[in-house]
């Protein structure tokens, strides 16, 4: 078969991306620009700022794009574009460059829903081998998805509340660390002692997840412990906080991986760059002899790389979209 390589475009949050990847395992180039600097400073994600900030950036990192691949959009055999999960306006400027390279270069246009990009960003690292349970950790979903095949999505459990990231971030946001704190309290946990009782959020039997009650927890005893006048051991508190997330989150993963006989489970989304998870999915894994595969740092937060990998599965599937693609903020996976 000709050799297919797709150019991905990727703007649903507050990162700017544009990636080549041939055949949906092999990153050709990759130039991502990140808008957190600018949002740091209002302890989240603007959306008016991150749509601006796009419109200025994207025909810019399109060009650098195919420049560092020595290509010219003639080698390119598809547009693949992220249309959803998203915000409207940042995923509005990507797909209306997707559009117009599509339209005027005479290429297929491939939409691409952003939760597919985080799975299929394992390509990347390894091809994904099925029936495979897939663990979707980001700042705005948190889910276990069996996959009998490539595009066969079924979601078994998910956040009845918060999302993981969402839940990192607020905690971050209540010890005064900035906007996102994921990476930080990741950091300090490994340095930190487990000597704060949080509880242990959701254990139950099912697949679902809930953060609500654990972020509440922690806000609390901030509060209390502030009011009595005693200094919050911030390292404490984020081993004890993660120690809870890395519980819940490996014990339903390797339920469902038994309940469902798989042998392979991957892990996908900003979250999937998180020390404490993979350290402890790897020892686990290791144990019970299940094929773990985690993305490279680099392609588990936000990027084009992981949305031209799916894009391929994608395109040989025949999905394509013309000039009237929308954004979908809120599409679901198993659609
Ligand atoms: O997937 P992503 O880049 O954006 C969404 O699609 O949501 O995920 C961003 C989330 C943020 O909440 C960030 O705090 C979190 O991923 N994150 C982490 C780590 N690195 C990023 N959370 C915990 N530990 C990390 N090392
Ligand atoms: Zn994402």
């Amino acid at each position: 078969m000709k050799d297919v390589y797709i150019l991905g475009i990727e703007s649903s949050c507050d990162e700017t991306s544009v990636s080549i990847v041939k055949n949906g395992s092999l990153e050709i180039a990759t130039v991502t620009n990140t808008q957190i600097d600018i949002h740091k400073e209002y302890g989240g994600v603007v959306p008016e700022i991150a749509s601006r900030e796009h419109v200025k950036n994207v025909t810019i990192i399109i060009e650098e794009c195919l420049r560092q691949a020595n290509m010219t959009i003639d080698d390119i055999t598809a547009i693949a574009v992220t249309y959803g999960p998203g915000l409207v306006g940042s995923l509005l400027v990507g797909i209306e460059a997707a559009k117009t390279l599509a339209y005027v270069n005479n290429k297929p246009l491939v939409p691409v829903n952003h939760m597919t990009g985080h799975i299929y960003a394992n390509n990347l690292t390894r091809k994904m081998s099925f029936p495979l349970m897939a663990l979707v950790i980001s700042g705005g979903h948190t889910e276990l998805v069996y996959m009998k095949n490539h595009y066969q999505f079924k979601r078994i459990g998910a956040t009845l509340d918060d999302a993981v990231g969402e839940c990192y971030d607020k905690v971050a946001r209540v010890i005064n660390v900035n906007y996102p704190g994921g990476p930080t309290i990741d950091k300090w946990a490994h340095e930190g002692n487990d000597s704060y009782p949080l509880p242990l959020p959701l254990n139950d039997n099912t697949y679902n997840f809930s953060f609500s009650g654990l972020k509440s927890a922690v806000i609390n005893l901030v509060h209390n412990e502030t009011q009595r006048g005693n200094e919050i051991r911030k390292k404490d508190l984020a081993c004890s906080f993660q120690n809870v997330v890395v519980e819940v989150l490996v014990k339903k993963t390797m339920k469902a991986i038994k309940d469902y006989q798989v042998n392979n489970l991957i892990v996908a989304g900003g979250v999937a760059a998180n020390k404490g998870i993979r350290e402890r999915l790897e020892s686990d894994c290791r144990k019970e002899k299940i094929n773990l595969t985690v993305p490279e740092f680099r392609f588990c937060t936000d990027n084009a790389a992981m949305i031209a990998a799916s894009g391929y599965y994608a395109y040989l599937r025949g999905d394509r979209a013309d000039l009237t693609l929308n954004a979908n903020s809120s599409l679901d996976l198993d659609k």
